[in-house]
This record gives structure tokens, sequence and C-alpha cells, in this order.
């Protein structure tokens, strides 16, 4: 962790520079792994965004001028500078969030690299001019200065899955992190800087959902790419509505995972895998598969392996390296996931393993036991809701076509899970599923594939090719 961190946190990167804010307030960091203060945090106001934007627009048109060999020089400098610093990436999403060490490492902060590496292989292969039916051509030309705005969860990978974007397609921006992870944002701006990112084509207003509604209303904005929950989202829409401004919007997940009986031999291994997968992260992450919907004829022995998966799973301290779970990111999500759980067994759902009370041998922070519901109803809150913490719904099902009903009885549509020993079903059913991505037997995305969803998770793809298209506009010319 870089010594300047602590006044680098009470300040914005704008222009290039750590600016003093112009309208301070102050937020308290909190460790979660012990509820301790650990540091103090500027939020800024909209006079602290009104100079960010203008950082933006002002270096907007020269920005826009960058040829493509220039851009993807920028971006594969930005990839080097992360792969450079990923140790120190870790450690600051770990310290943010409370991610054990070797996930942060592996998978947060690796993302850092895997996205950037998916939008240069895009970016080389993304026609600059085309030809089109008469003989017109068709240009692409970056949107305008963008408002990034991201939650803490995957902090590096939602960052980079933005800011990668707009550099790519030529546009400056202005991102606002979470409060809630604030020292990987610091440290980013840092990379960024070093990597040659010119002053004002990347600018970061620290701050919360008052900093980021200001910016998200800012008529000098002209996209606005968003992560985070469904109502900040419905948020954004609407003060993007008034200027009629571009929003892509990356939303919350209630992901099925189908179970059929014909998974065999592997019946155990899938099982234990999913249950790792709806914990990754102590179960922060949008496109968890937490609803797990089991044919009827092995439901007792999955509810058995899954509560058995969830007793055996470990918690320990973030700082360490390993495979067991960190808390909670704050204390307000640890109240909530705990309140939901509370809820599920007043609700009549079986509590298998788990429960609300903290996990033996963790007094303080943000602690919450690996929780295994069974028997839960489309009627109850833990099917409809994304608790956003360690808890597993499960649910029998008799037919296949009861399967797929049953997975799409949600308003949103991020991911599904299939888990079945029969390619023709898993086609079938991977069709029948209305989400952005199926994923069979375990099968993991690639960085540079799509990532988004369908009706409540939200609007655009991030990554790859189709994560820079959010950030284009498309120009005909028609020349005789
Ligand atoms: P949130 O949506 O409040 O925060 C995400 C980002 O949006 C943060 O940078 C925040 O400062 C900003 N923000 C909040 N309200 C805003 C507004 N009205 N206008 C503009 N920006 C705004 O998410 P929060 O409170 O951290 O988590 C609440 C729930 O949201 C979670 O329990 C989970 O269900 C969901 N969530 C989903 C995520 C995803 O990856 N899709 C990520 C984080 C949370």
């Amino acid at each position: 962790m870089a010594n300047d961190e602590p006044e680098k946190l009470l300040t914005h990167y704008v222009g290039g520079a750590w600016v003093a804010p112009l309208e301070p307030r102050h937020h308290t960091i909190v460790n979660p792994t012990d509820g301790t203060p650990a540091g103090t945090l500027v939020l800024g106001g909209p006079k602290d965004v009104d100079r960010a934007v203008a950082a933006a627009v002002a270096a907007w048109p020269a920005f826009a001028g960058w040829s493509r060999s220039e851009r993807l020089d920028l971006l594969r400098g930005i990839r080097d500078e992360t792969a450079r610093r990923l140790g120190d990436l870790a450690a600051a999403i770990s310290a943010d969030i409370g991610a054990p060490m070797t996930m942060a490492r592996t998978m947060q902060a690796d993302a850092g690299v895997g996205h950037m590496d998916g939008f240069i292989a895009a970016l080389e292969r993304q026609p600059e001019r085309e030809t089109i039916p008469g003989d017109d051509v068709l240009v692409r030309e970056p949107v305008g200065p963008a408002a990034l705005i991201t939650p803490w969860n995957w902090p590096v990978n939602q960052i980079v899955l933005k800011v990668g974007a707009a550099l790519a397609a030529g546009c400056t921006a202005v991102l606002k992190p979470s409060e809630f992870a604030p020292r990987t944002s610091v440290l980013y701006m840092d990379i960024l800087a070093a990597a040659g990112v010119p002053p004002g084509v990347v600018n970061m207003i620290q701050g919360d959902g008052e900093t980021g509604a200001a910016l998200s209303r800012h008529p000098q904005i002209a996209m606005i790419s968003f992560t985070g929950s469904t109502r900040a989202g419905r948020d954004i829409m609407c003060a993007a509505a008034e200027g009629i401004r571009r929003v892509a919007l990356e939303l919350g997940g209630k992901s099925p995972n189908l179970v059929f009986a014909d998974c065999g031999d592997a019946l155990e291994a899938r099982v234990r895998s999913s249950v790792a997968e709806c914990f990754l992260n102590t179960g922060q992450s949008c496109d968890a598969p937490t609803r797990m919907l089991v044919e009827r004829a092995i439901y007792e022995q999955v509810v058995e392996i899954a509560a058995d998966a969830a007793r055996n799973t470990r918690l320990g301290n973030p700082a360490e390296e390993g495979d067991h779970l960190g808390p909670i990111v704050n204390e307000r999500q640890f109240r909530r996931v705990r309140d939901l759980i509370e809820t599920g067994i007043e609700e009549g759902a079986r509590l298998v393993a788990g429960g609300p009370e903290m996990p033996k041998g963790f007094n303080h922070g943000f602690w919450v036991r690996p929780t295994v519901f069974a028997d839960v109803t489309p009627s109850m809150t833990l099917w409809r809701e994304e608790v956003f913490g360690p808890v597993l719904a499960i649910t029998p099902f008799e037919t296949e076509a009861d399967a797929i009903a049953l997975g799409n009885d949600t308003v949103y549509g991020l991911a599904a899970y299939v888990q079945t020993g029969d390619p023709a079903r898993a086609e079938r059913v991977a069709l029948a599923l209305r989400a952005g991505a199926v994923h069979v037997n375990g099968q993991s995305m690639e960085y540079g594939t799509p990532f988004g969803g369908y009706r409540q998770s939200g609007i655009g793809r991030e990554g790859g090719i189709w994560g820079i298209e959010e950030f284009q506009e498309i120009k005909t010319i028609h020349a005789p």
C-alpha cells in the first residue's frame, strides 16, 4: 500500500492531479474484518463533480482524435502496469472489502489484466471503416465524455470493464467508484497515470450515492455506465432521460442453477462446486448461482451434499492466503443478509446449514455463516430478492419444463447454470433460459466475452467488442 494513500483518500483525481475537494463531506472507512475505523474518505459534492466533468470535456477533443494504434498502445501500457502492480491491487481490494488474498489476487485483481487483454484483442479486430450496402461508408466514433459509476464487490473488474472500454472507444471519463472500495480506485488512478493516460482523460471523484446522482444528472455527460443495485440503476435511467443520454446498466441477479438427475457420477462434484460458486466473494456477486433447482429424484441427496459443503466452508482472515471466505463488506449489507436469513426461517424455508447467528470465533466485524435453505418456494422472499451474502436457496422440480419455468420465474436475467450429463438437454435448456449467460457444468466465463443481463438485470453488455460498442456512435457516410 502506498504511503501517500491516506492523503489521496482526502482528494479527487482531476486533470491528472490529486486535488483538494471543493465541498468536502467525510466518510469513515471501516475494516469489515473487525468493524474498527480504518481511515477517512472525502465524498464529492456537485462542485467537485462539475470540476471533474469540465476536465473530461476539455480533454475530449484531443483524445477523440487519437488513432486506433495510439489507443491500443495506451491500453497495452495500462495492461502491463496493472500486471506489475497486481500484488498491490490485491492488497488494496482485500483491505477495502475483506476479500481473502488468494482470490483478491488470482480473480479480483487479475480481472484488471484479463479484461484489458479482451479490449486490446477486440479493438485490434474492429474495422475502422466498413463499406455497407449502397457502397456507403460506416465509421465508429466515441460517444463523448462518460460517467462511470462502480460498486464495491468486484472493484477492479468493474472499473476496468468501464475505463478500458471508454478508452478503447476514445471517450474521456469521470469515474465515481464505490465509497466502500476507495483504496482500490486510488491505486488504479496511479496505475493509469504511470501508464501515460493524459491529464483529464480519466478523472475520479470519490463519493457516495449523492455524488453519483450529481454526476449522472450532469448535462455535459454523454453517457452513463453503471454497475450496482437495481434501485440506483432506475434513478440513473431517470436522470439520463432528461437529456436523452445513453445508459449501460449492469444490475442485480437471482440466478437459477438447474441440477438434473442425469449428472450421474459427477453429481457430488457438480453440487459442491455450485455451492462454492454461490459463496465465492462471500456471496457478493451479481451473477452468483443463488437458486439451486433440483430434480425430485435426487433432491434429498443434493440438499445433504450442499449442506455438508456449506458446513465445511471455512471463514478466515482476509490478509491470509487460502480458499476461505472473508466478511461481508459493511455493516448495512451485513444486517441485510442476517435479516434475510431470519426472514427465510420465518417464512418456513428449511434451514439445513448456517443461520443468522455470528459464526463461532468471529465476534467482531461483519461475518456471516455460510447458509443453505431447502424447500424454498416461489412465494418466499429468498426466491425473489438478491441477498448478496453466502446464502443458497434450494427448490425441487419435477420435469425439465417445470425446471425451465421455475428458472425463468424472476425479474432478473443475468446468468443461469445447468448441471446435466446430457449435451442435448444442456443445449435445449440453455436456449430456453432467459439470461445473458448460461454456464453448463461449471464452465466459467473467459475475459473478452460479453457480460450483462436480460430484464431488470440491466441494459447492454460489458467486455470485449460488445463493451467497446457501448461507448461508440455509428456514423454512415452516404456519398455519391
Ligand atoms: P448501490 O447501487 O447503492 O451502489 C453502487 C454504486 O452506485 C456506488 O458507487 C454508489 O455510490 C452509487 N450510487 C448509489 N445510489 C446512486 C444514485 N441514486 N445515483 C447514482 N449513483 C448511485 O449498491 P449498494 O448499496 O452498495 O448495494 C445494495 C445492493 O445492490 C446489494 O445488496 C446488491 O443486491 C446490489 N448490488 C449489485 C451489484 C452488482 O454487481 N450488480 C454490486 C453492488 C450491489
